[in-house]
């Protein structure tokens, strides 16, 4: 039953987990508690908060409300709205699930969660009538899943690059300007208090890869979830691949790329990248995150801020918060999850990119030769090659024109095999047209 303009005075909200985003949203969300009200016509009160140490003194809520059994929040019939910024699969996906089936819409920052049960979510949200909401979950503060689902539903997404993980882009920043080492650059984000002591999920691309199957899902009406992204992360840069990128006018970036083939599926993916200095991704620095988006109709879209921190993921949690409230004052539910396309996942071999290989090669006649038969042989176009001596080695340089996975992966193979080349250095992917 729909309720009544004006029946709703006051919206109970319990929140799971208070931690540095969580703190923000419950300090936020009493210090402009007049606004929120005058926006969503019902008074917003934050009335349970679910902790691990209940005795911990928390300046921005009061320690009336605290509680250090999360069962209790999303138990509560009182309660309307579910913020969860816990984090983790468990216990997390079974409180949430809980909060669902009791009516309680949800809000949550939860990318891991999302990327691997969105689906049960989704369902168990569309069943019992309720809103969830996640635009925290991809780019903190930065507005992208509105956008995706309501501002381009319109139009038609072909392909979404993204920066999307800070602590790899401050990272390679740095290795970028300073010409710092992966390893020496870490240890300094550590210390700073930008990478987590333990930074396999960033470093390694899981948190990236997680927020690429969010945005290929919105992006392409589809069911996607992280173990359809392939995912390769930035502990093997070196400082030697980010000069040749500088060389040639380009910056490594980590991309989480998602894309619909000539084929119509989806090719989700996250590696580091070369991009071309004028591509706008490439001023992307420091822990700043950017979704660039290319959709049929509207063109290039880039949206640029803050990826993560307190105040700014707490901004997306309370624009969904109020966005939730404004359905619950007015009746009804928002936008829910659009999966019709049901577009098939690519396979990886098919996807096209360009490449640049960087080989150790002796530095003697026919080498040059030999190296561009084996790429020919497997029906990869070269387009340009650069060689600098090195007293006996020579290192080649060679980027190619677009070559499927499955064809610069044979190549590689047999480069490596081949008695002229002492090591394939790398083999980085490239955006861009060739200029
Ligand atoms: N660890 C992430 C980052 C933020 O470095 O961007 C949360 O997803």
């Amino acid at each position: 039953m729909s309720t009544k303009a004006g029946e709703i005075k006051e919206i109970k909200v319990g929140m799971l987990g208070c931690g540095v985003v969580g703190s923000s949203v419950a300090r936020l969300l009493s210090e402009d508690s007049g606004d929120f009200a005058e926006r969503v016509g019902a008074t917003l009160k934050l009335v349970q908060v679910a902790v691990r140490n209940v005795s911990a003194k928390r300046d921005s809520v009061s320690s009336s409300i605290l509680t250090g059994d999360p069962q209790k929040v999303v138990a509560d019939p009182s309660i309307d709205i579910v913020i969860e910024v816990m984090g983790g699969i468990e216990p997390a996906r079974t409180l949430l699930m809980t909060a669902i089936n009791n009516g309680k819409s949800i809000i949550t920052a939860n990318k891991a969660l999302l990327a691997q049960h969105g689906a049960e979510l989704f369902d168990a949200a569309r069943k019992n009538g309720v809103d969830l909401f996640y635009e925290a979950s991809v780019g903190g503060a930065i507005p992208i899943l509105r956008p995706l689902r309501e501002s381009l539903v319109g139009d038609h997404v072909n392909r979404i690059m993204g920066i999307v993980n800070g602590t790899t882009n401050y990272i390679l920043t740095k290795m970028d300007e300073e010409g710092s080492d992966f390893a020496s650059v870490l240890k300094e984000a550590q210390a700073l208090g930008y990478a987590e002591a333990d930074p396999t999920a960033d470093v390694e691309g899981h948190d990236a890869a997680a927020k690429a199957a969010i945005l290929a899902g919105l992006a392409f009406h589809s069911r996607v979830t992280i173990d359809d992204v392939k995912c390769e992360g930035i502990t093997g840069i070196t400082s030697r691949d980010i000069q040749v990128a500088h060389d040639i006018a380009h910056v490594i970036k980590l991309l989480a790329i998602a894309e619909k083939t000539d084929t119509d599926a989806i090719s989700v993916r996250v590696h580091p990248t070369l991009v071309p200095r004028h591509h706008p991704l490439a001023a992307v620095r420091n822990a700043f995150n950017a979704i660039f988006v290319e959709a049929e109709s509207a063109g290039d879209l880039m949206f640029y801020g803050r990826g993560a921190g307190g105040a700014p993921t707490a901004s997306a949690i309370l624009g969904d918060l109020i966005a939730v409230a404004r359905n619950k004052v007015r009746g009804g539910i928002g936008v829910g999850e659009s999966d019709y396309a049901a577009l098939p996942i690519a396979t990886v071999g098919a996807v096209k990119t360009r490449y640049l290989i960087r080989l150790d090669v002796a530095d003697k006649p026919g080498v040059l030769a030999t190296v561009a038969q084996l790429f020919a042989s497997h029906d990869v176009s070269i387009e340009t090659v650069r060689q600098s001596g090195r007293g006996d080695s020579a290192e080649l340089i060679v980027m190619t024109h677009e070559a499927s996975e499955a064809s610069l992966s044979a190549t590689v193979d047999a480069l490596s095999k081949s008695s002229v080349v002492k090591s394939v250095e790398s083999v980085l992917r490239v955006v861009g047209n060739a200029s």
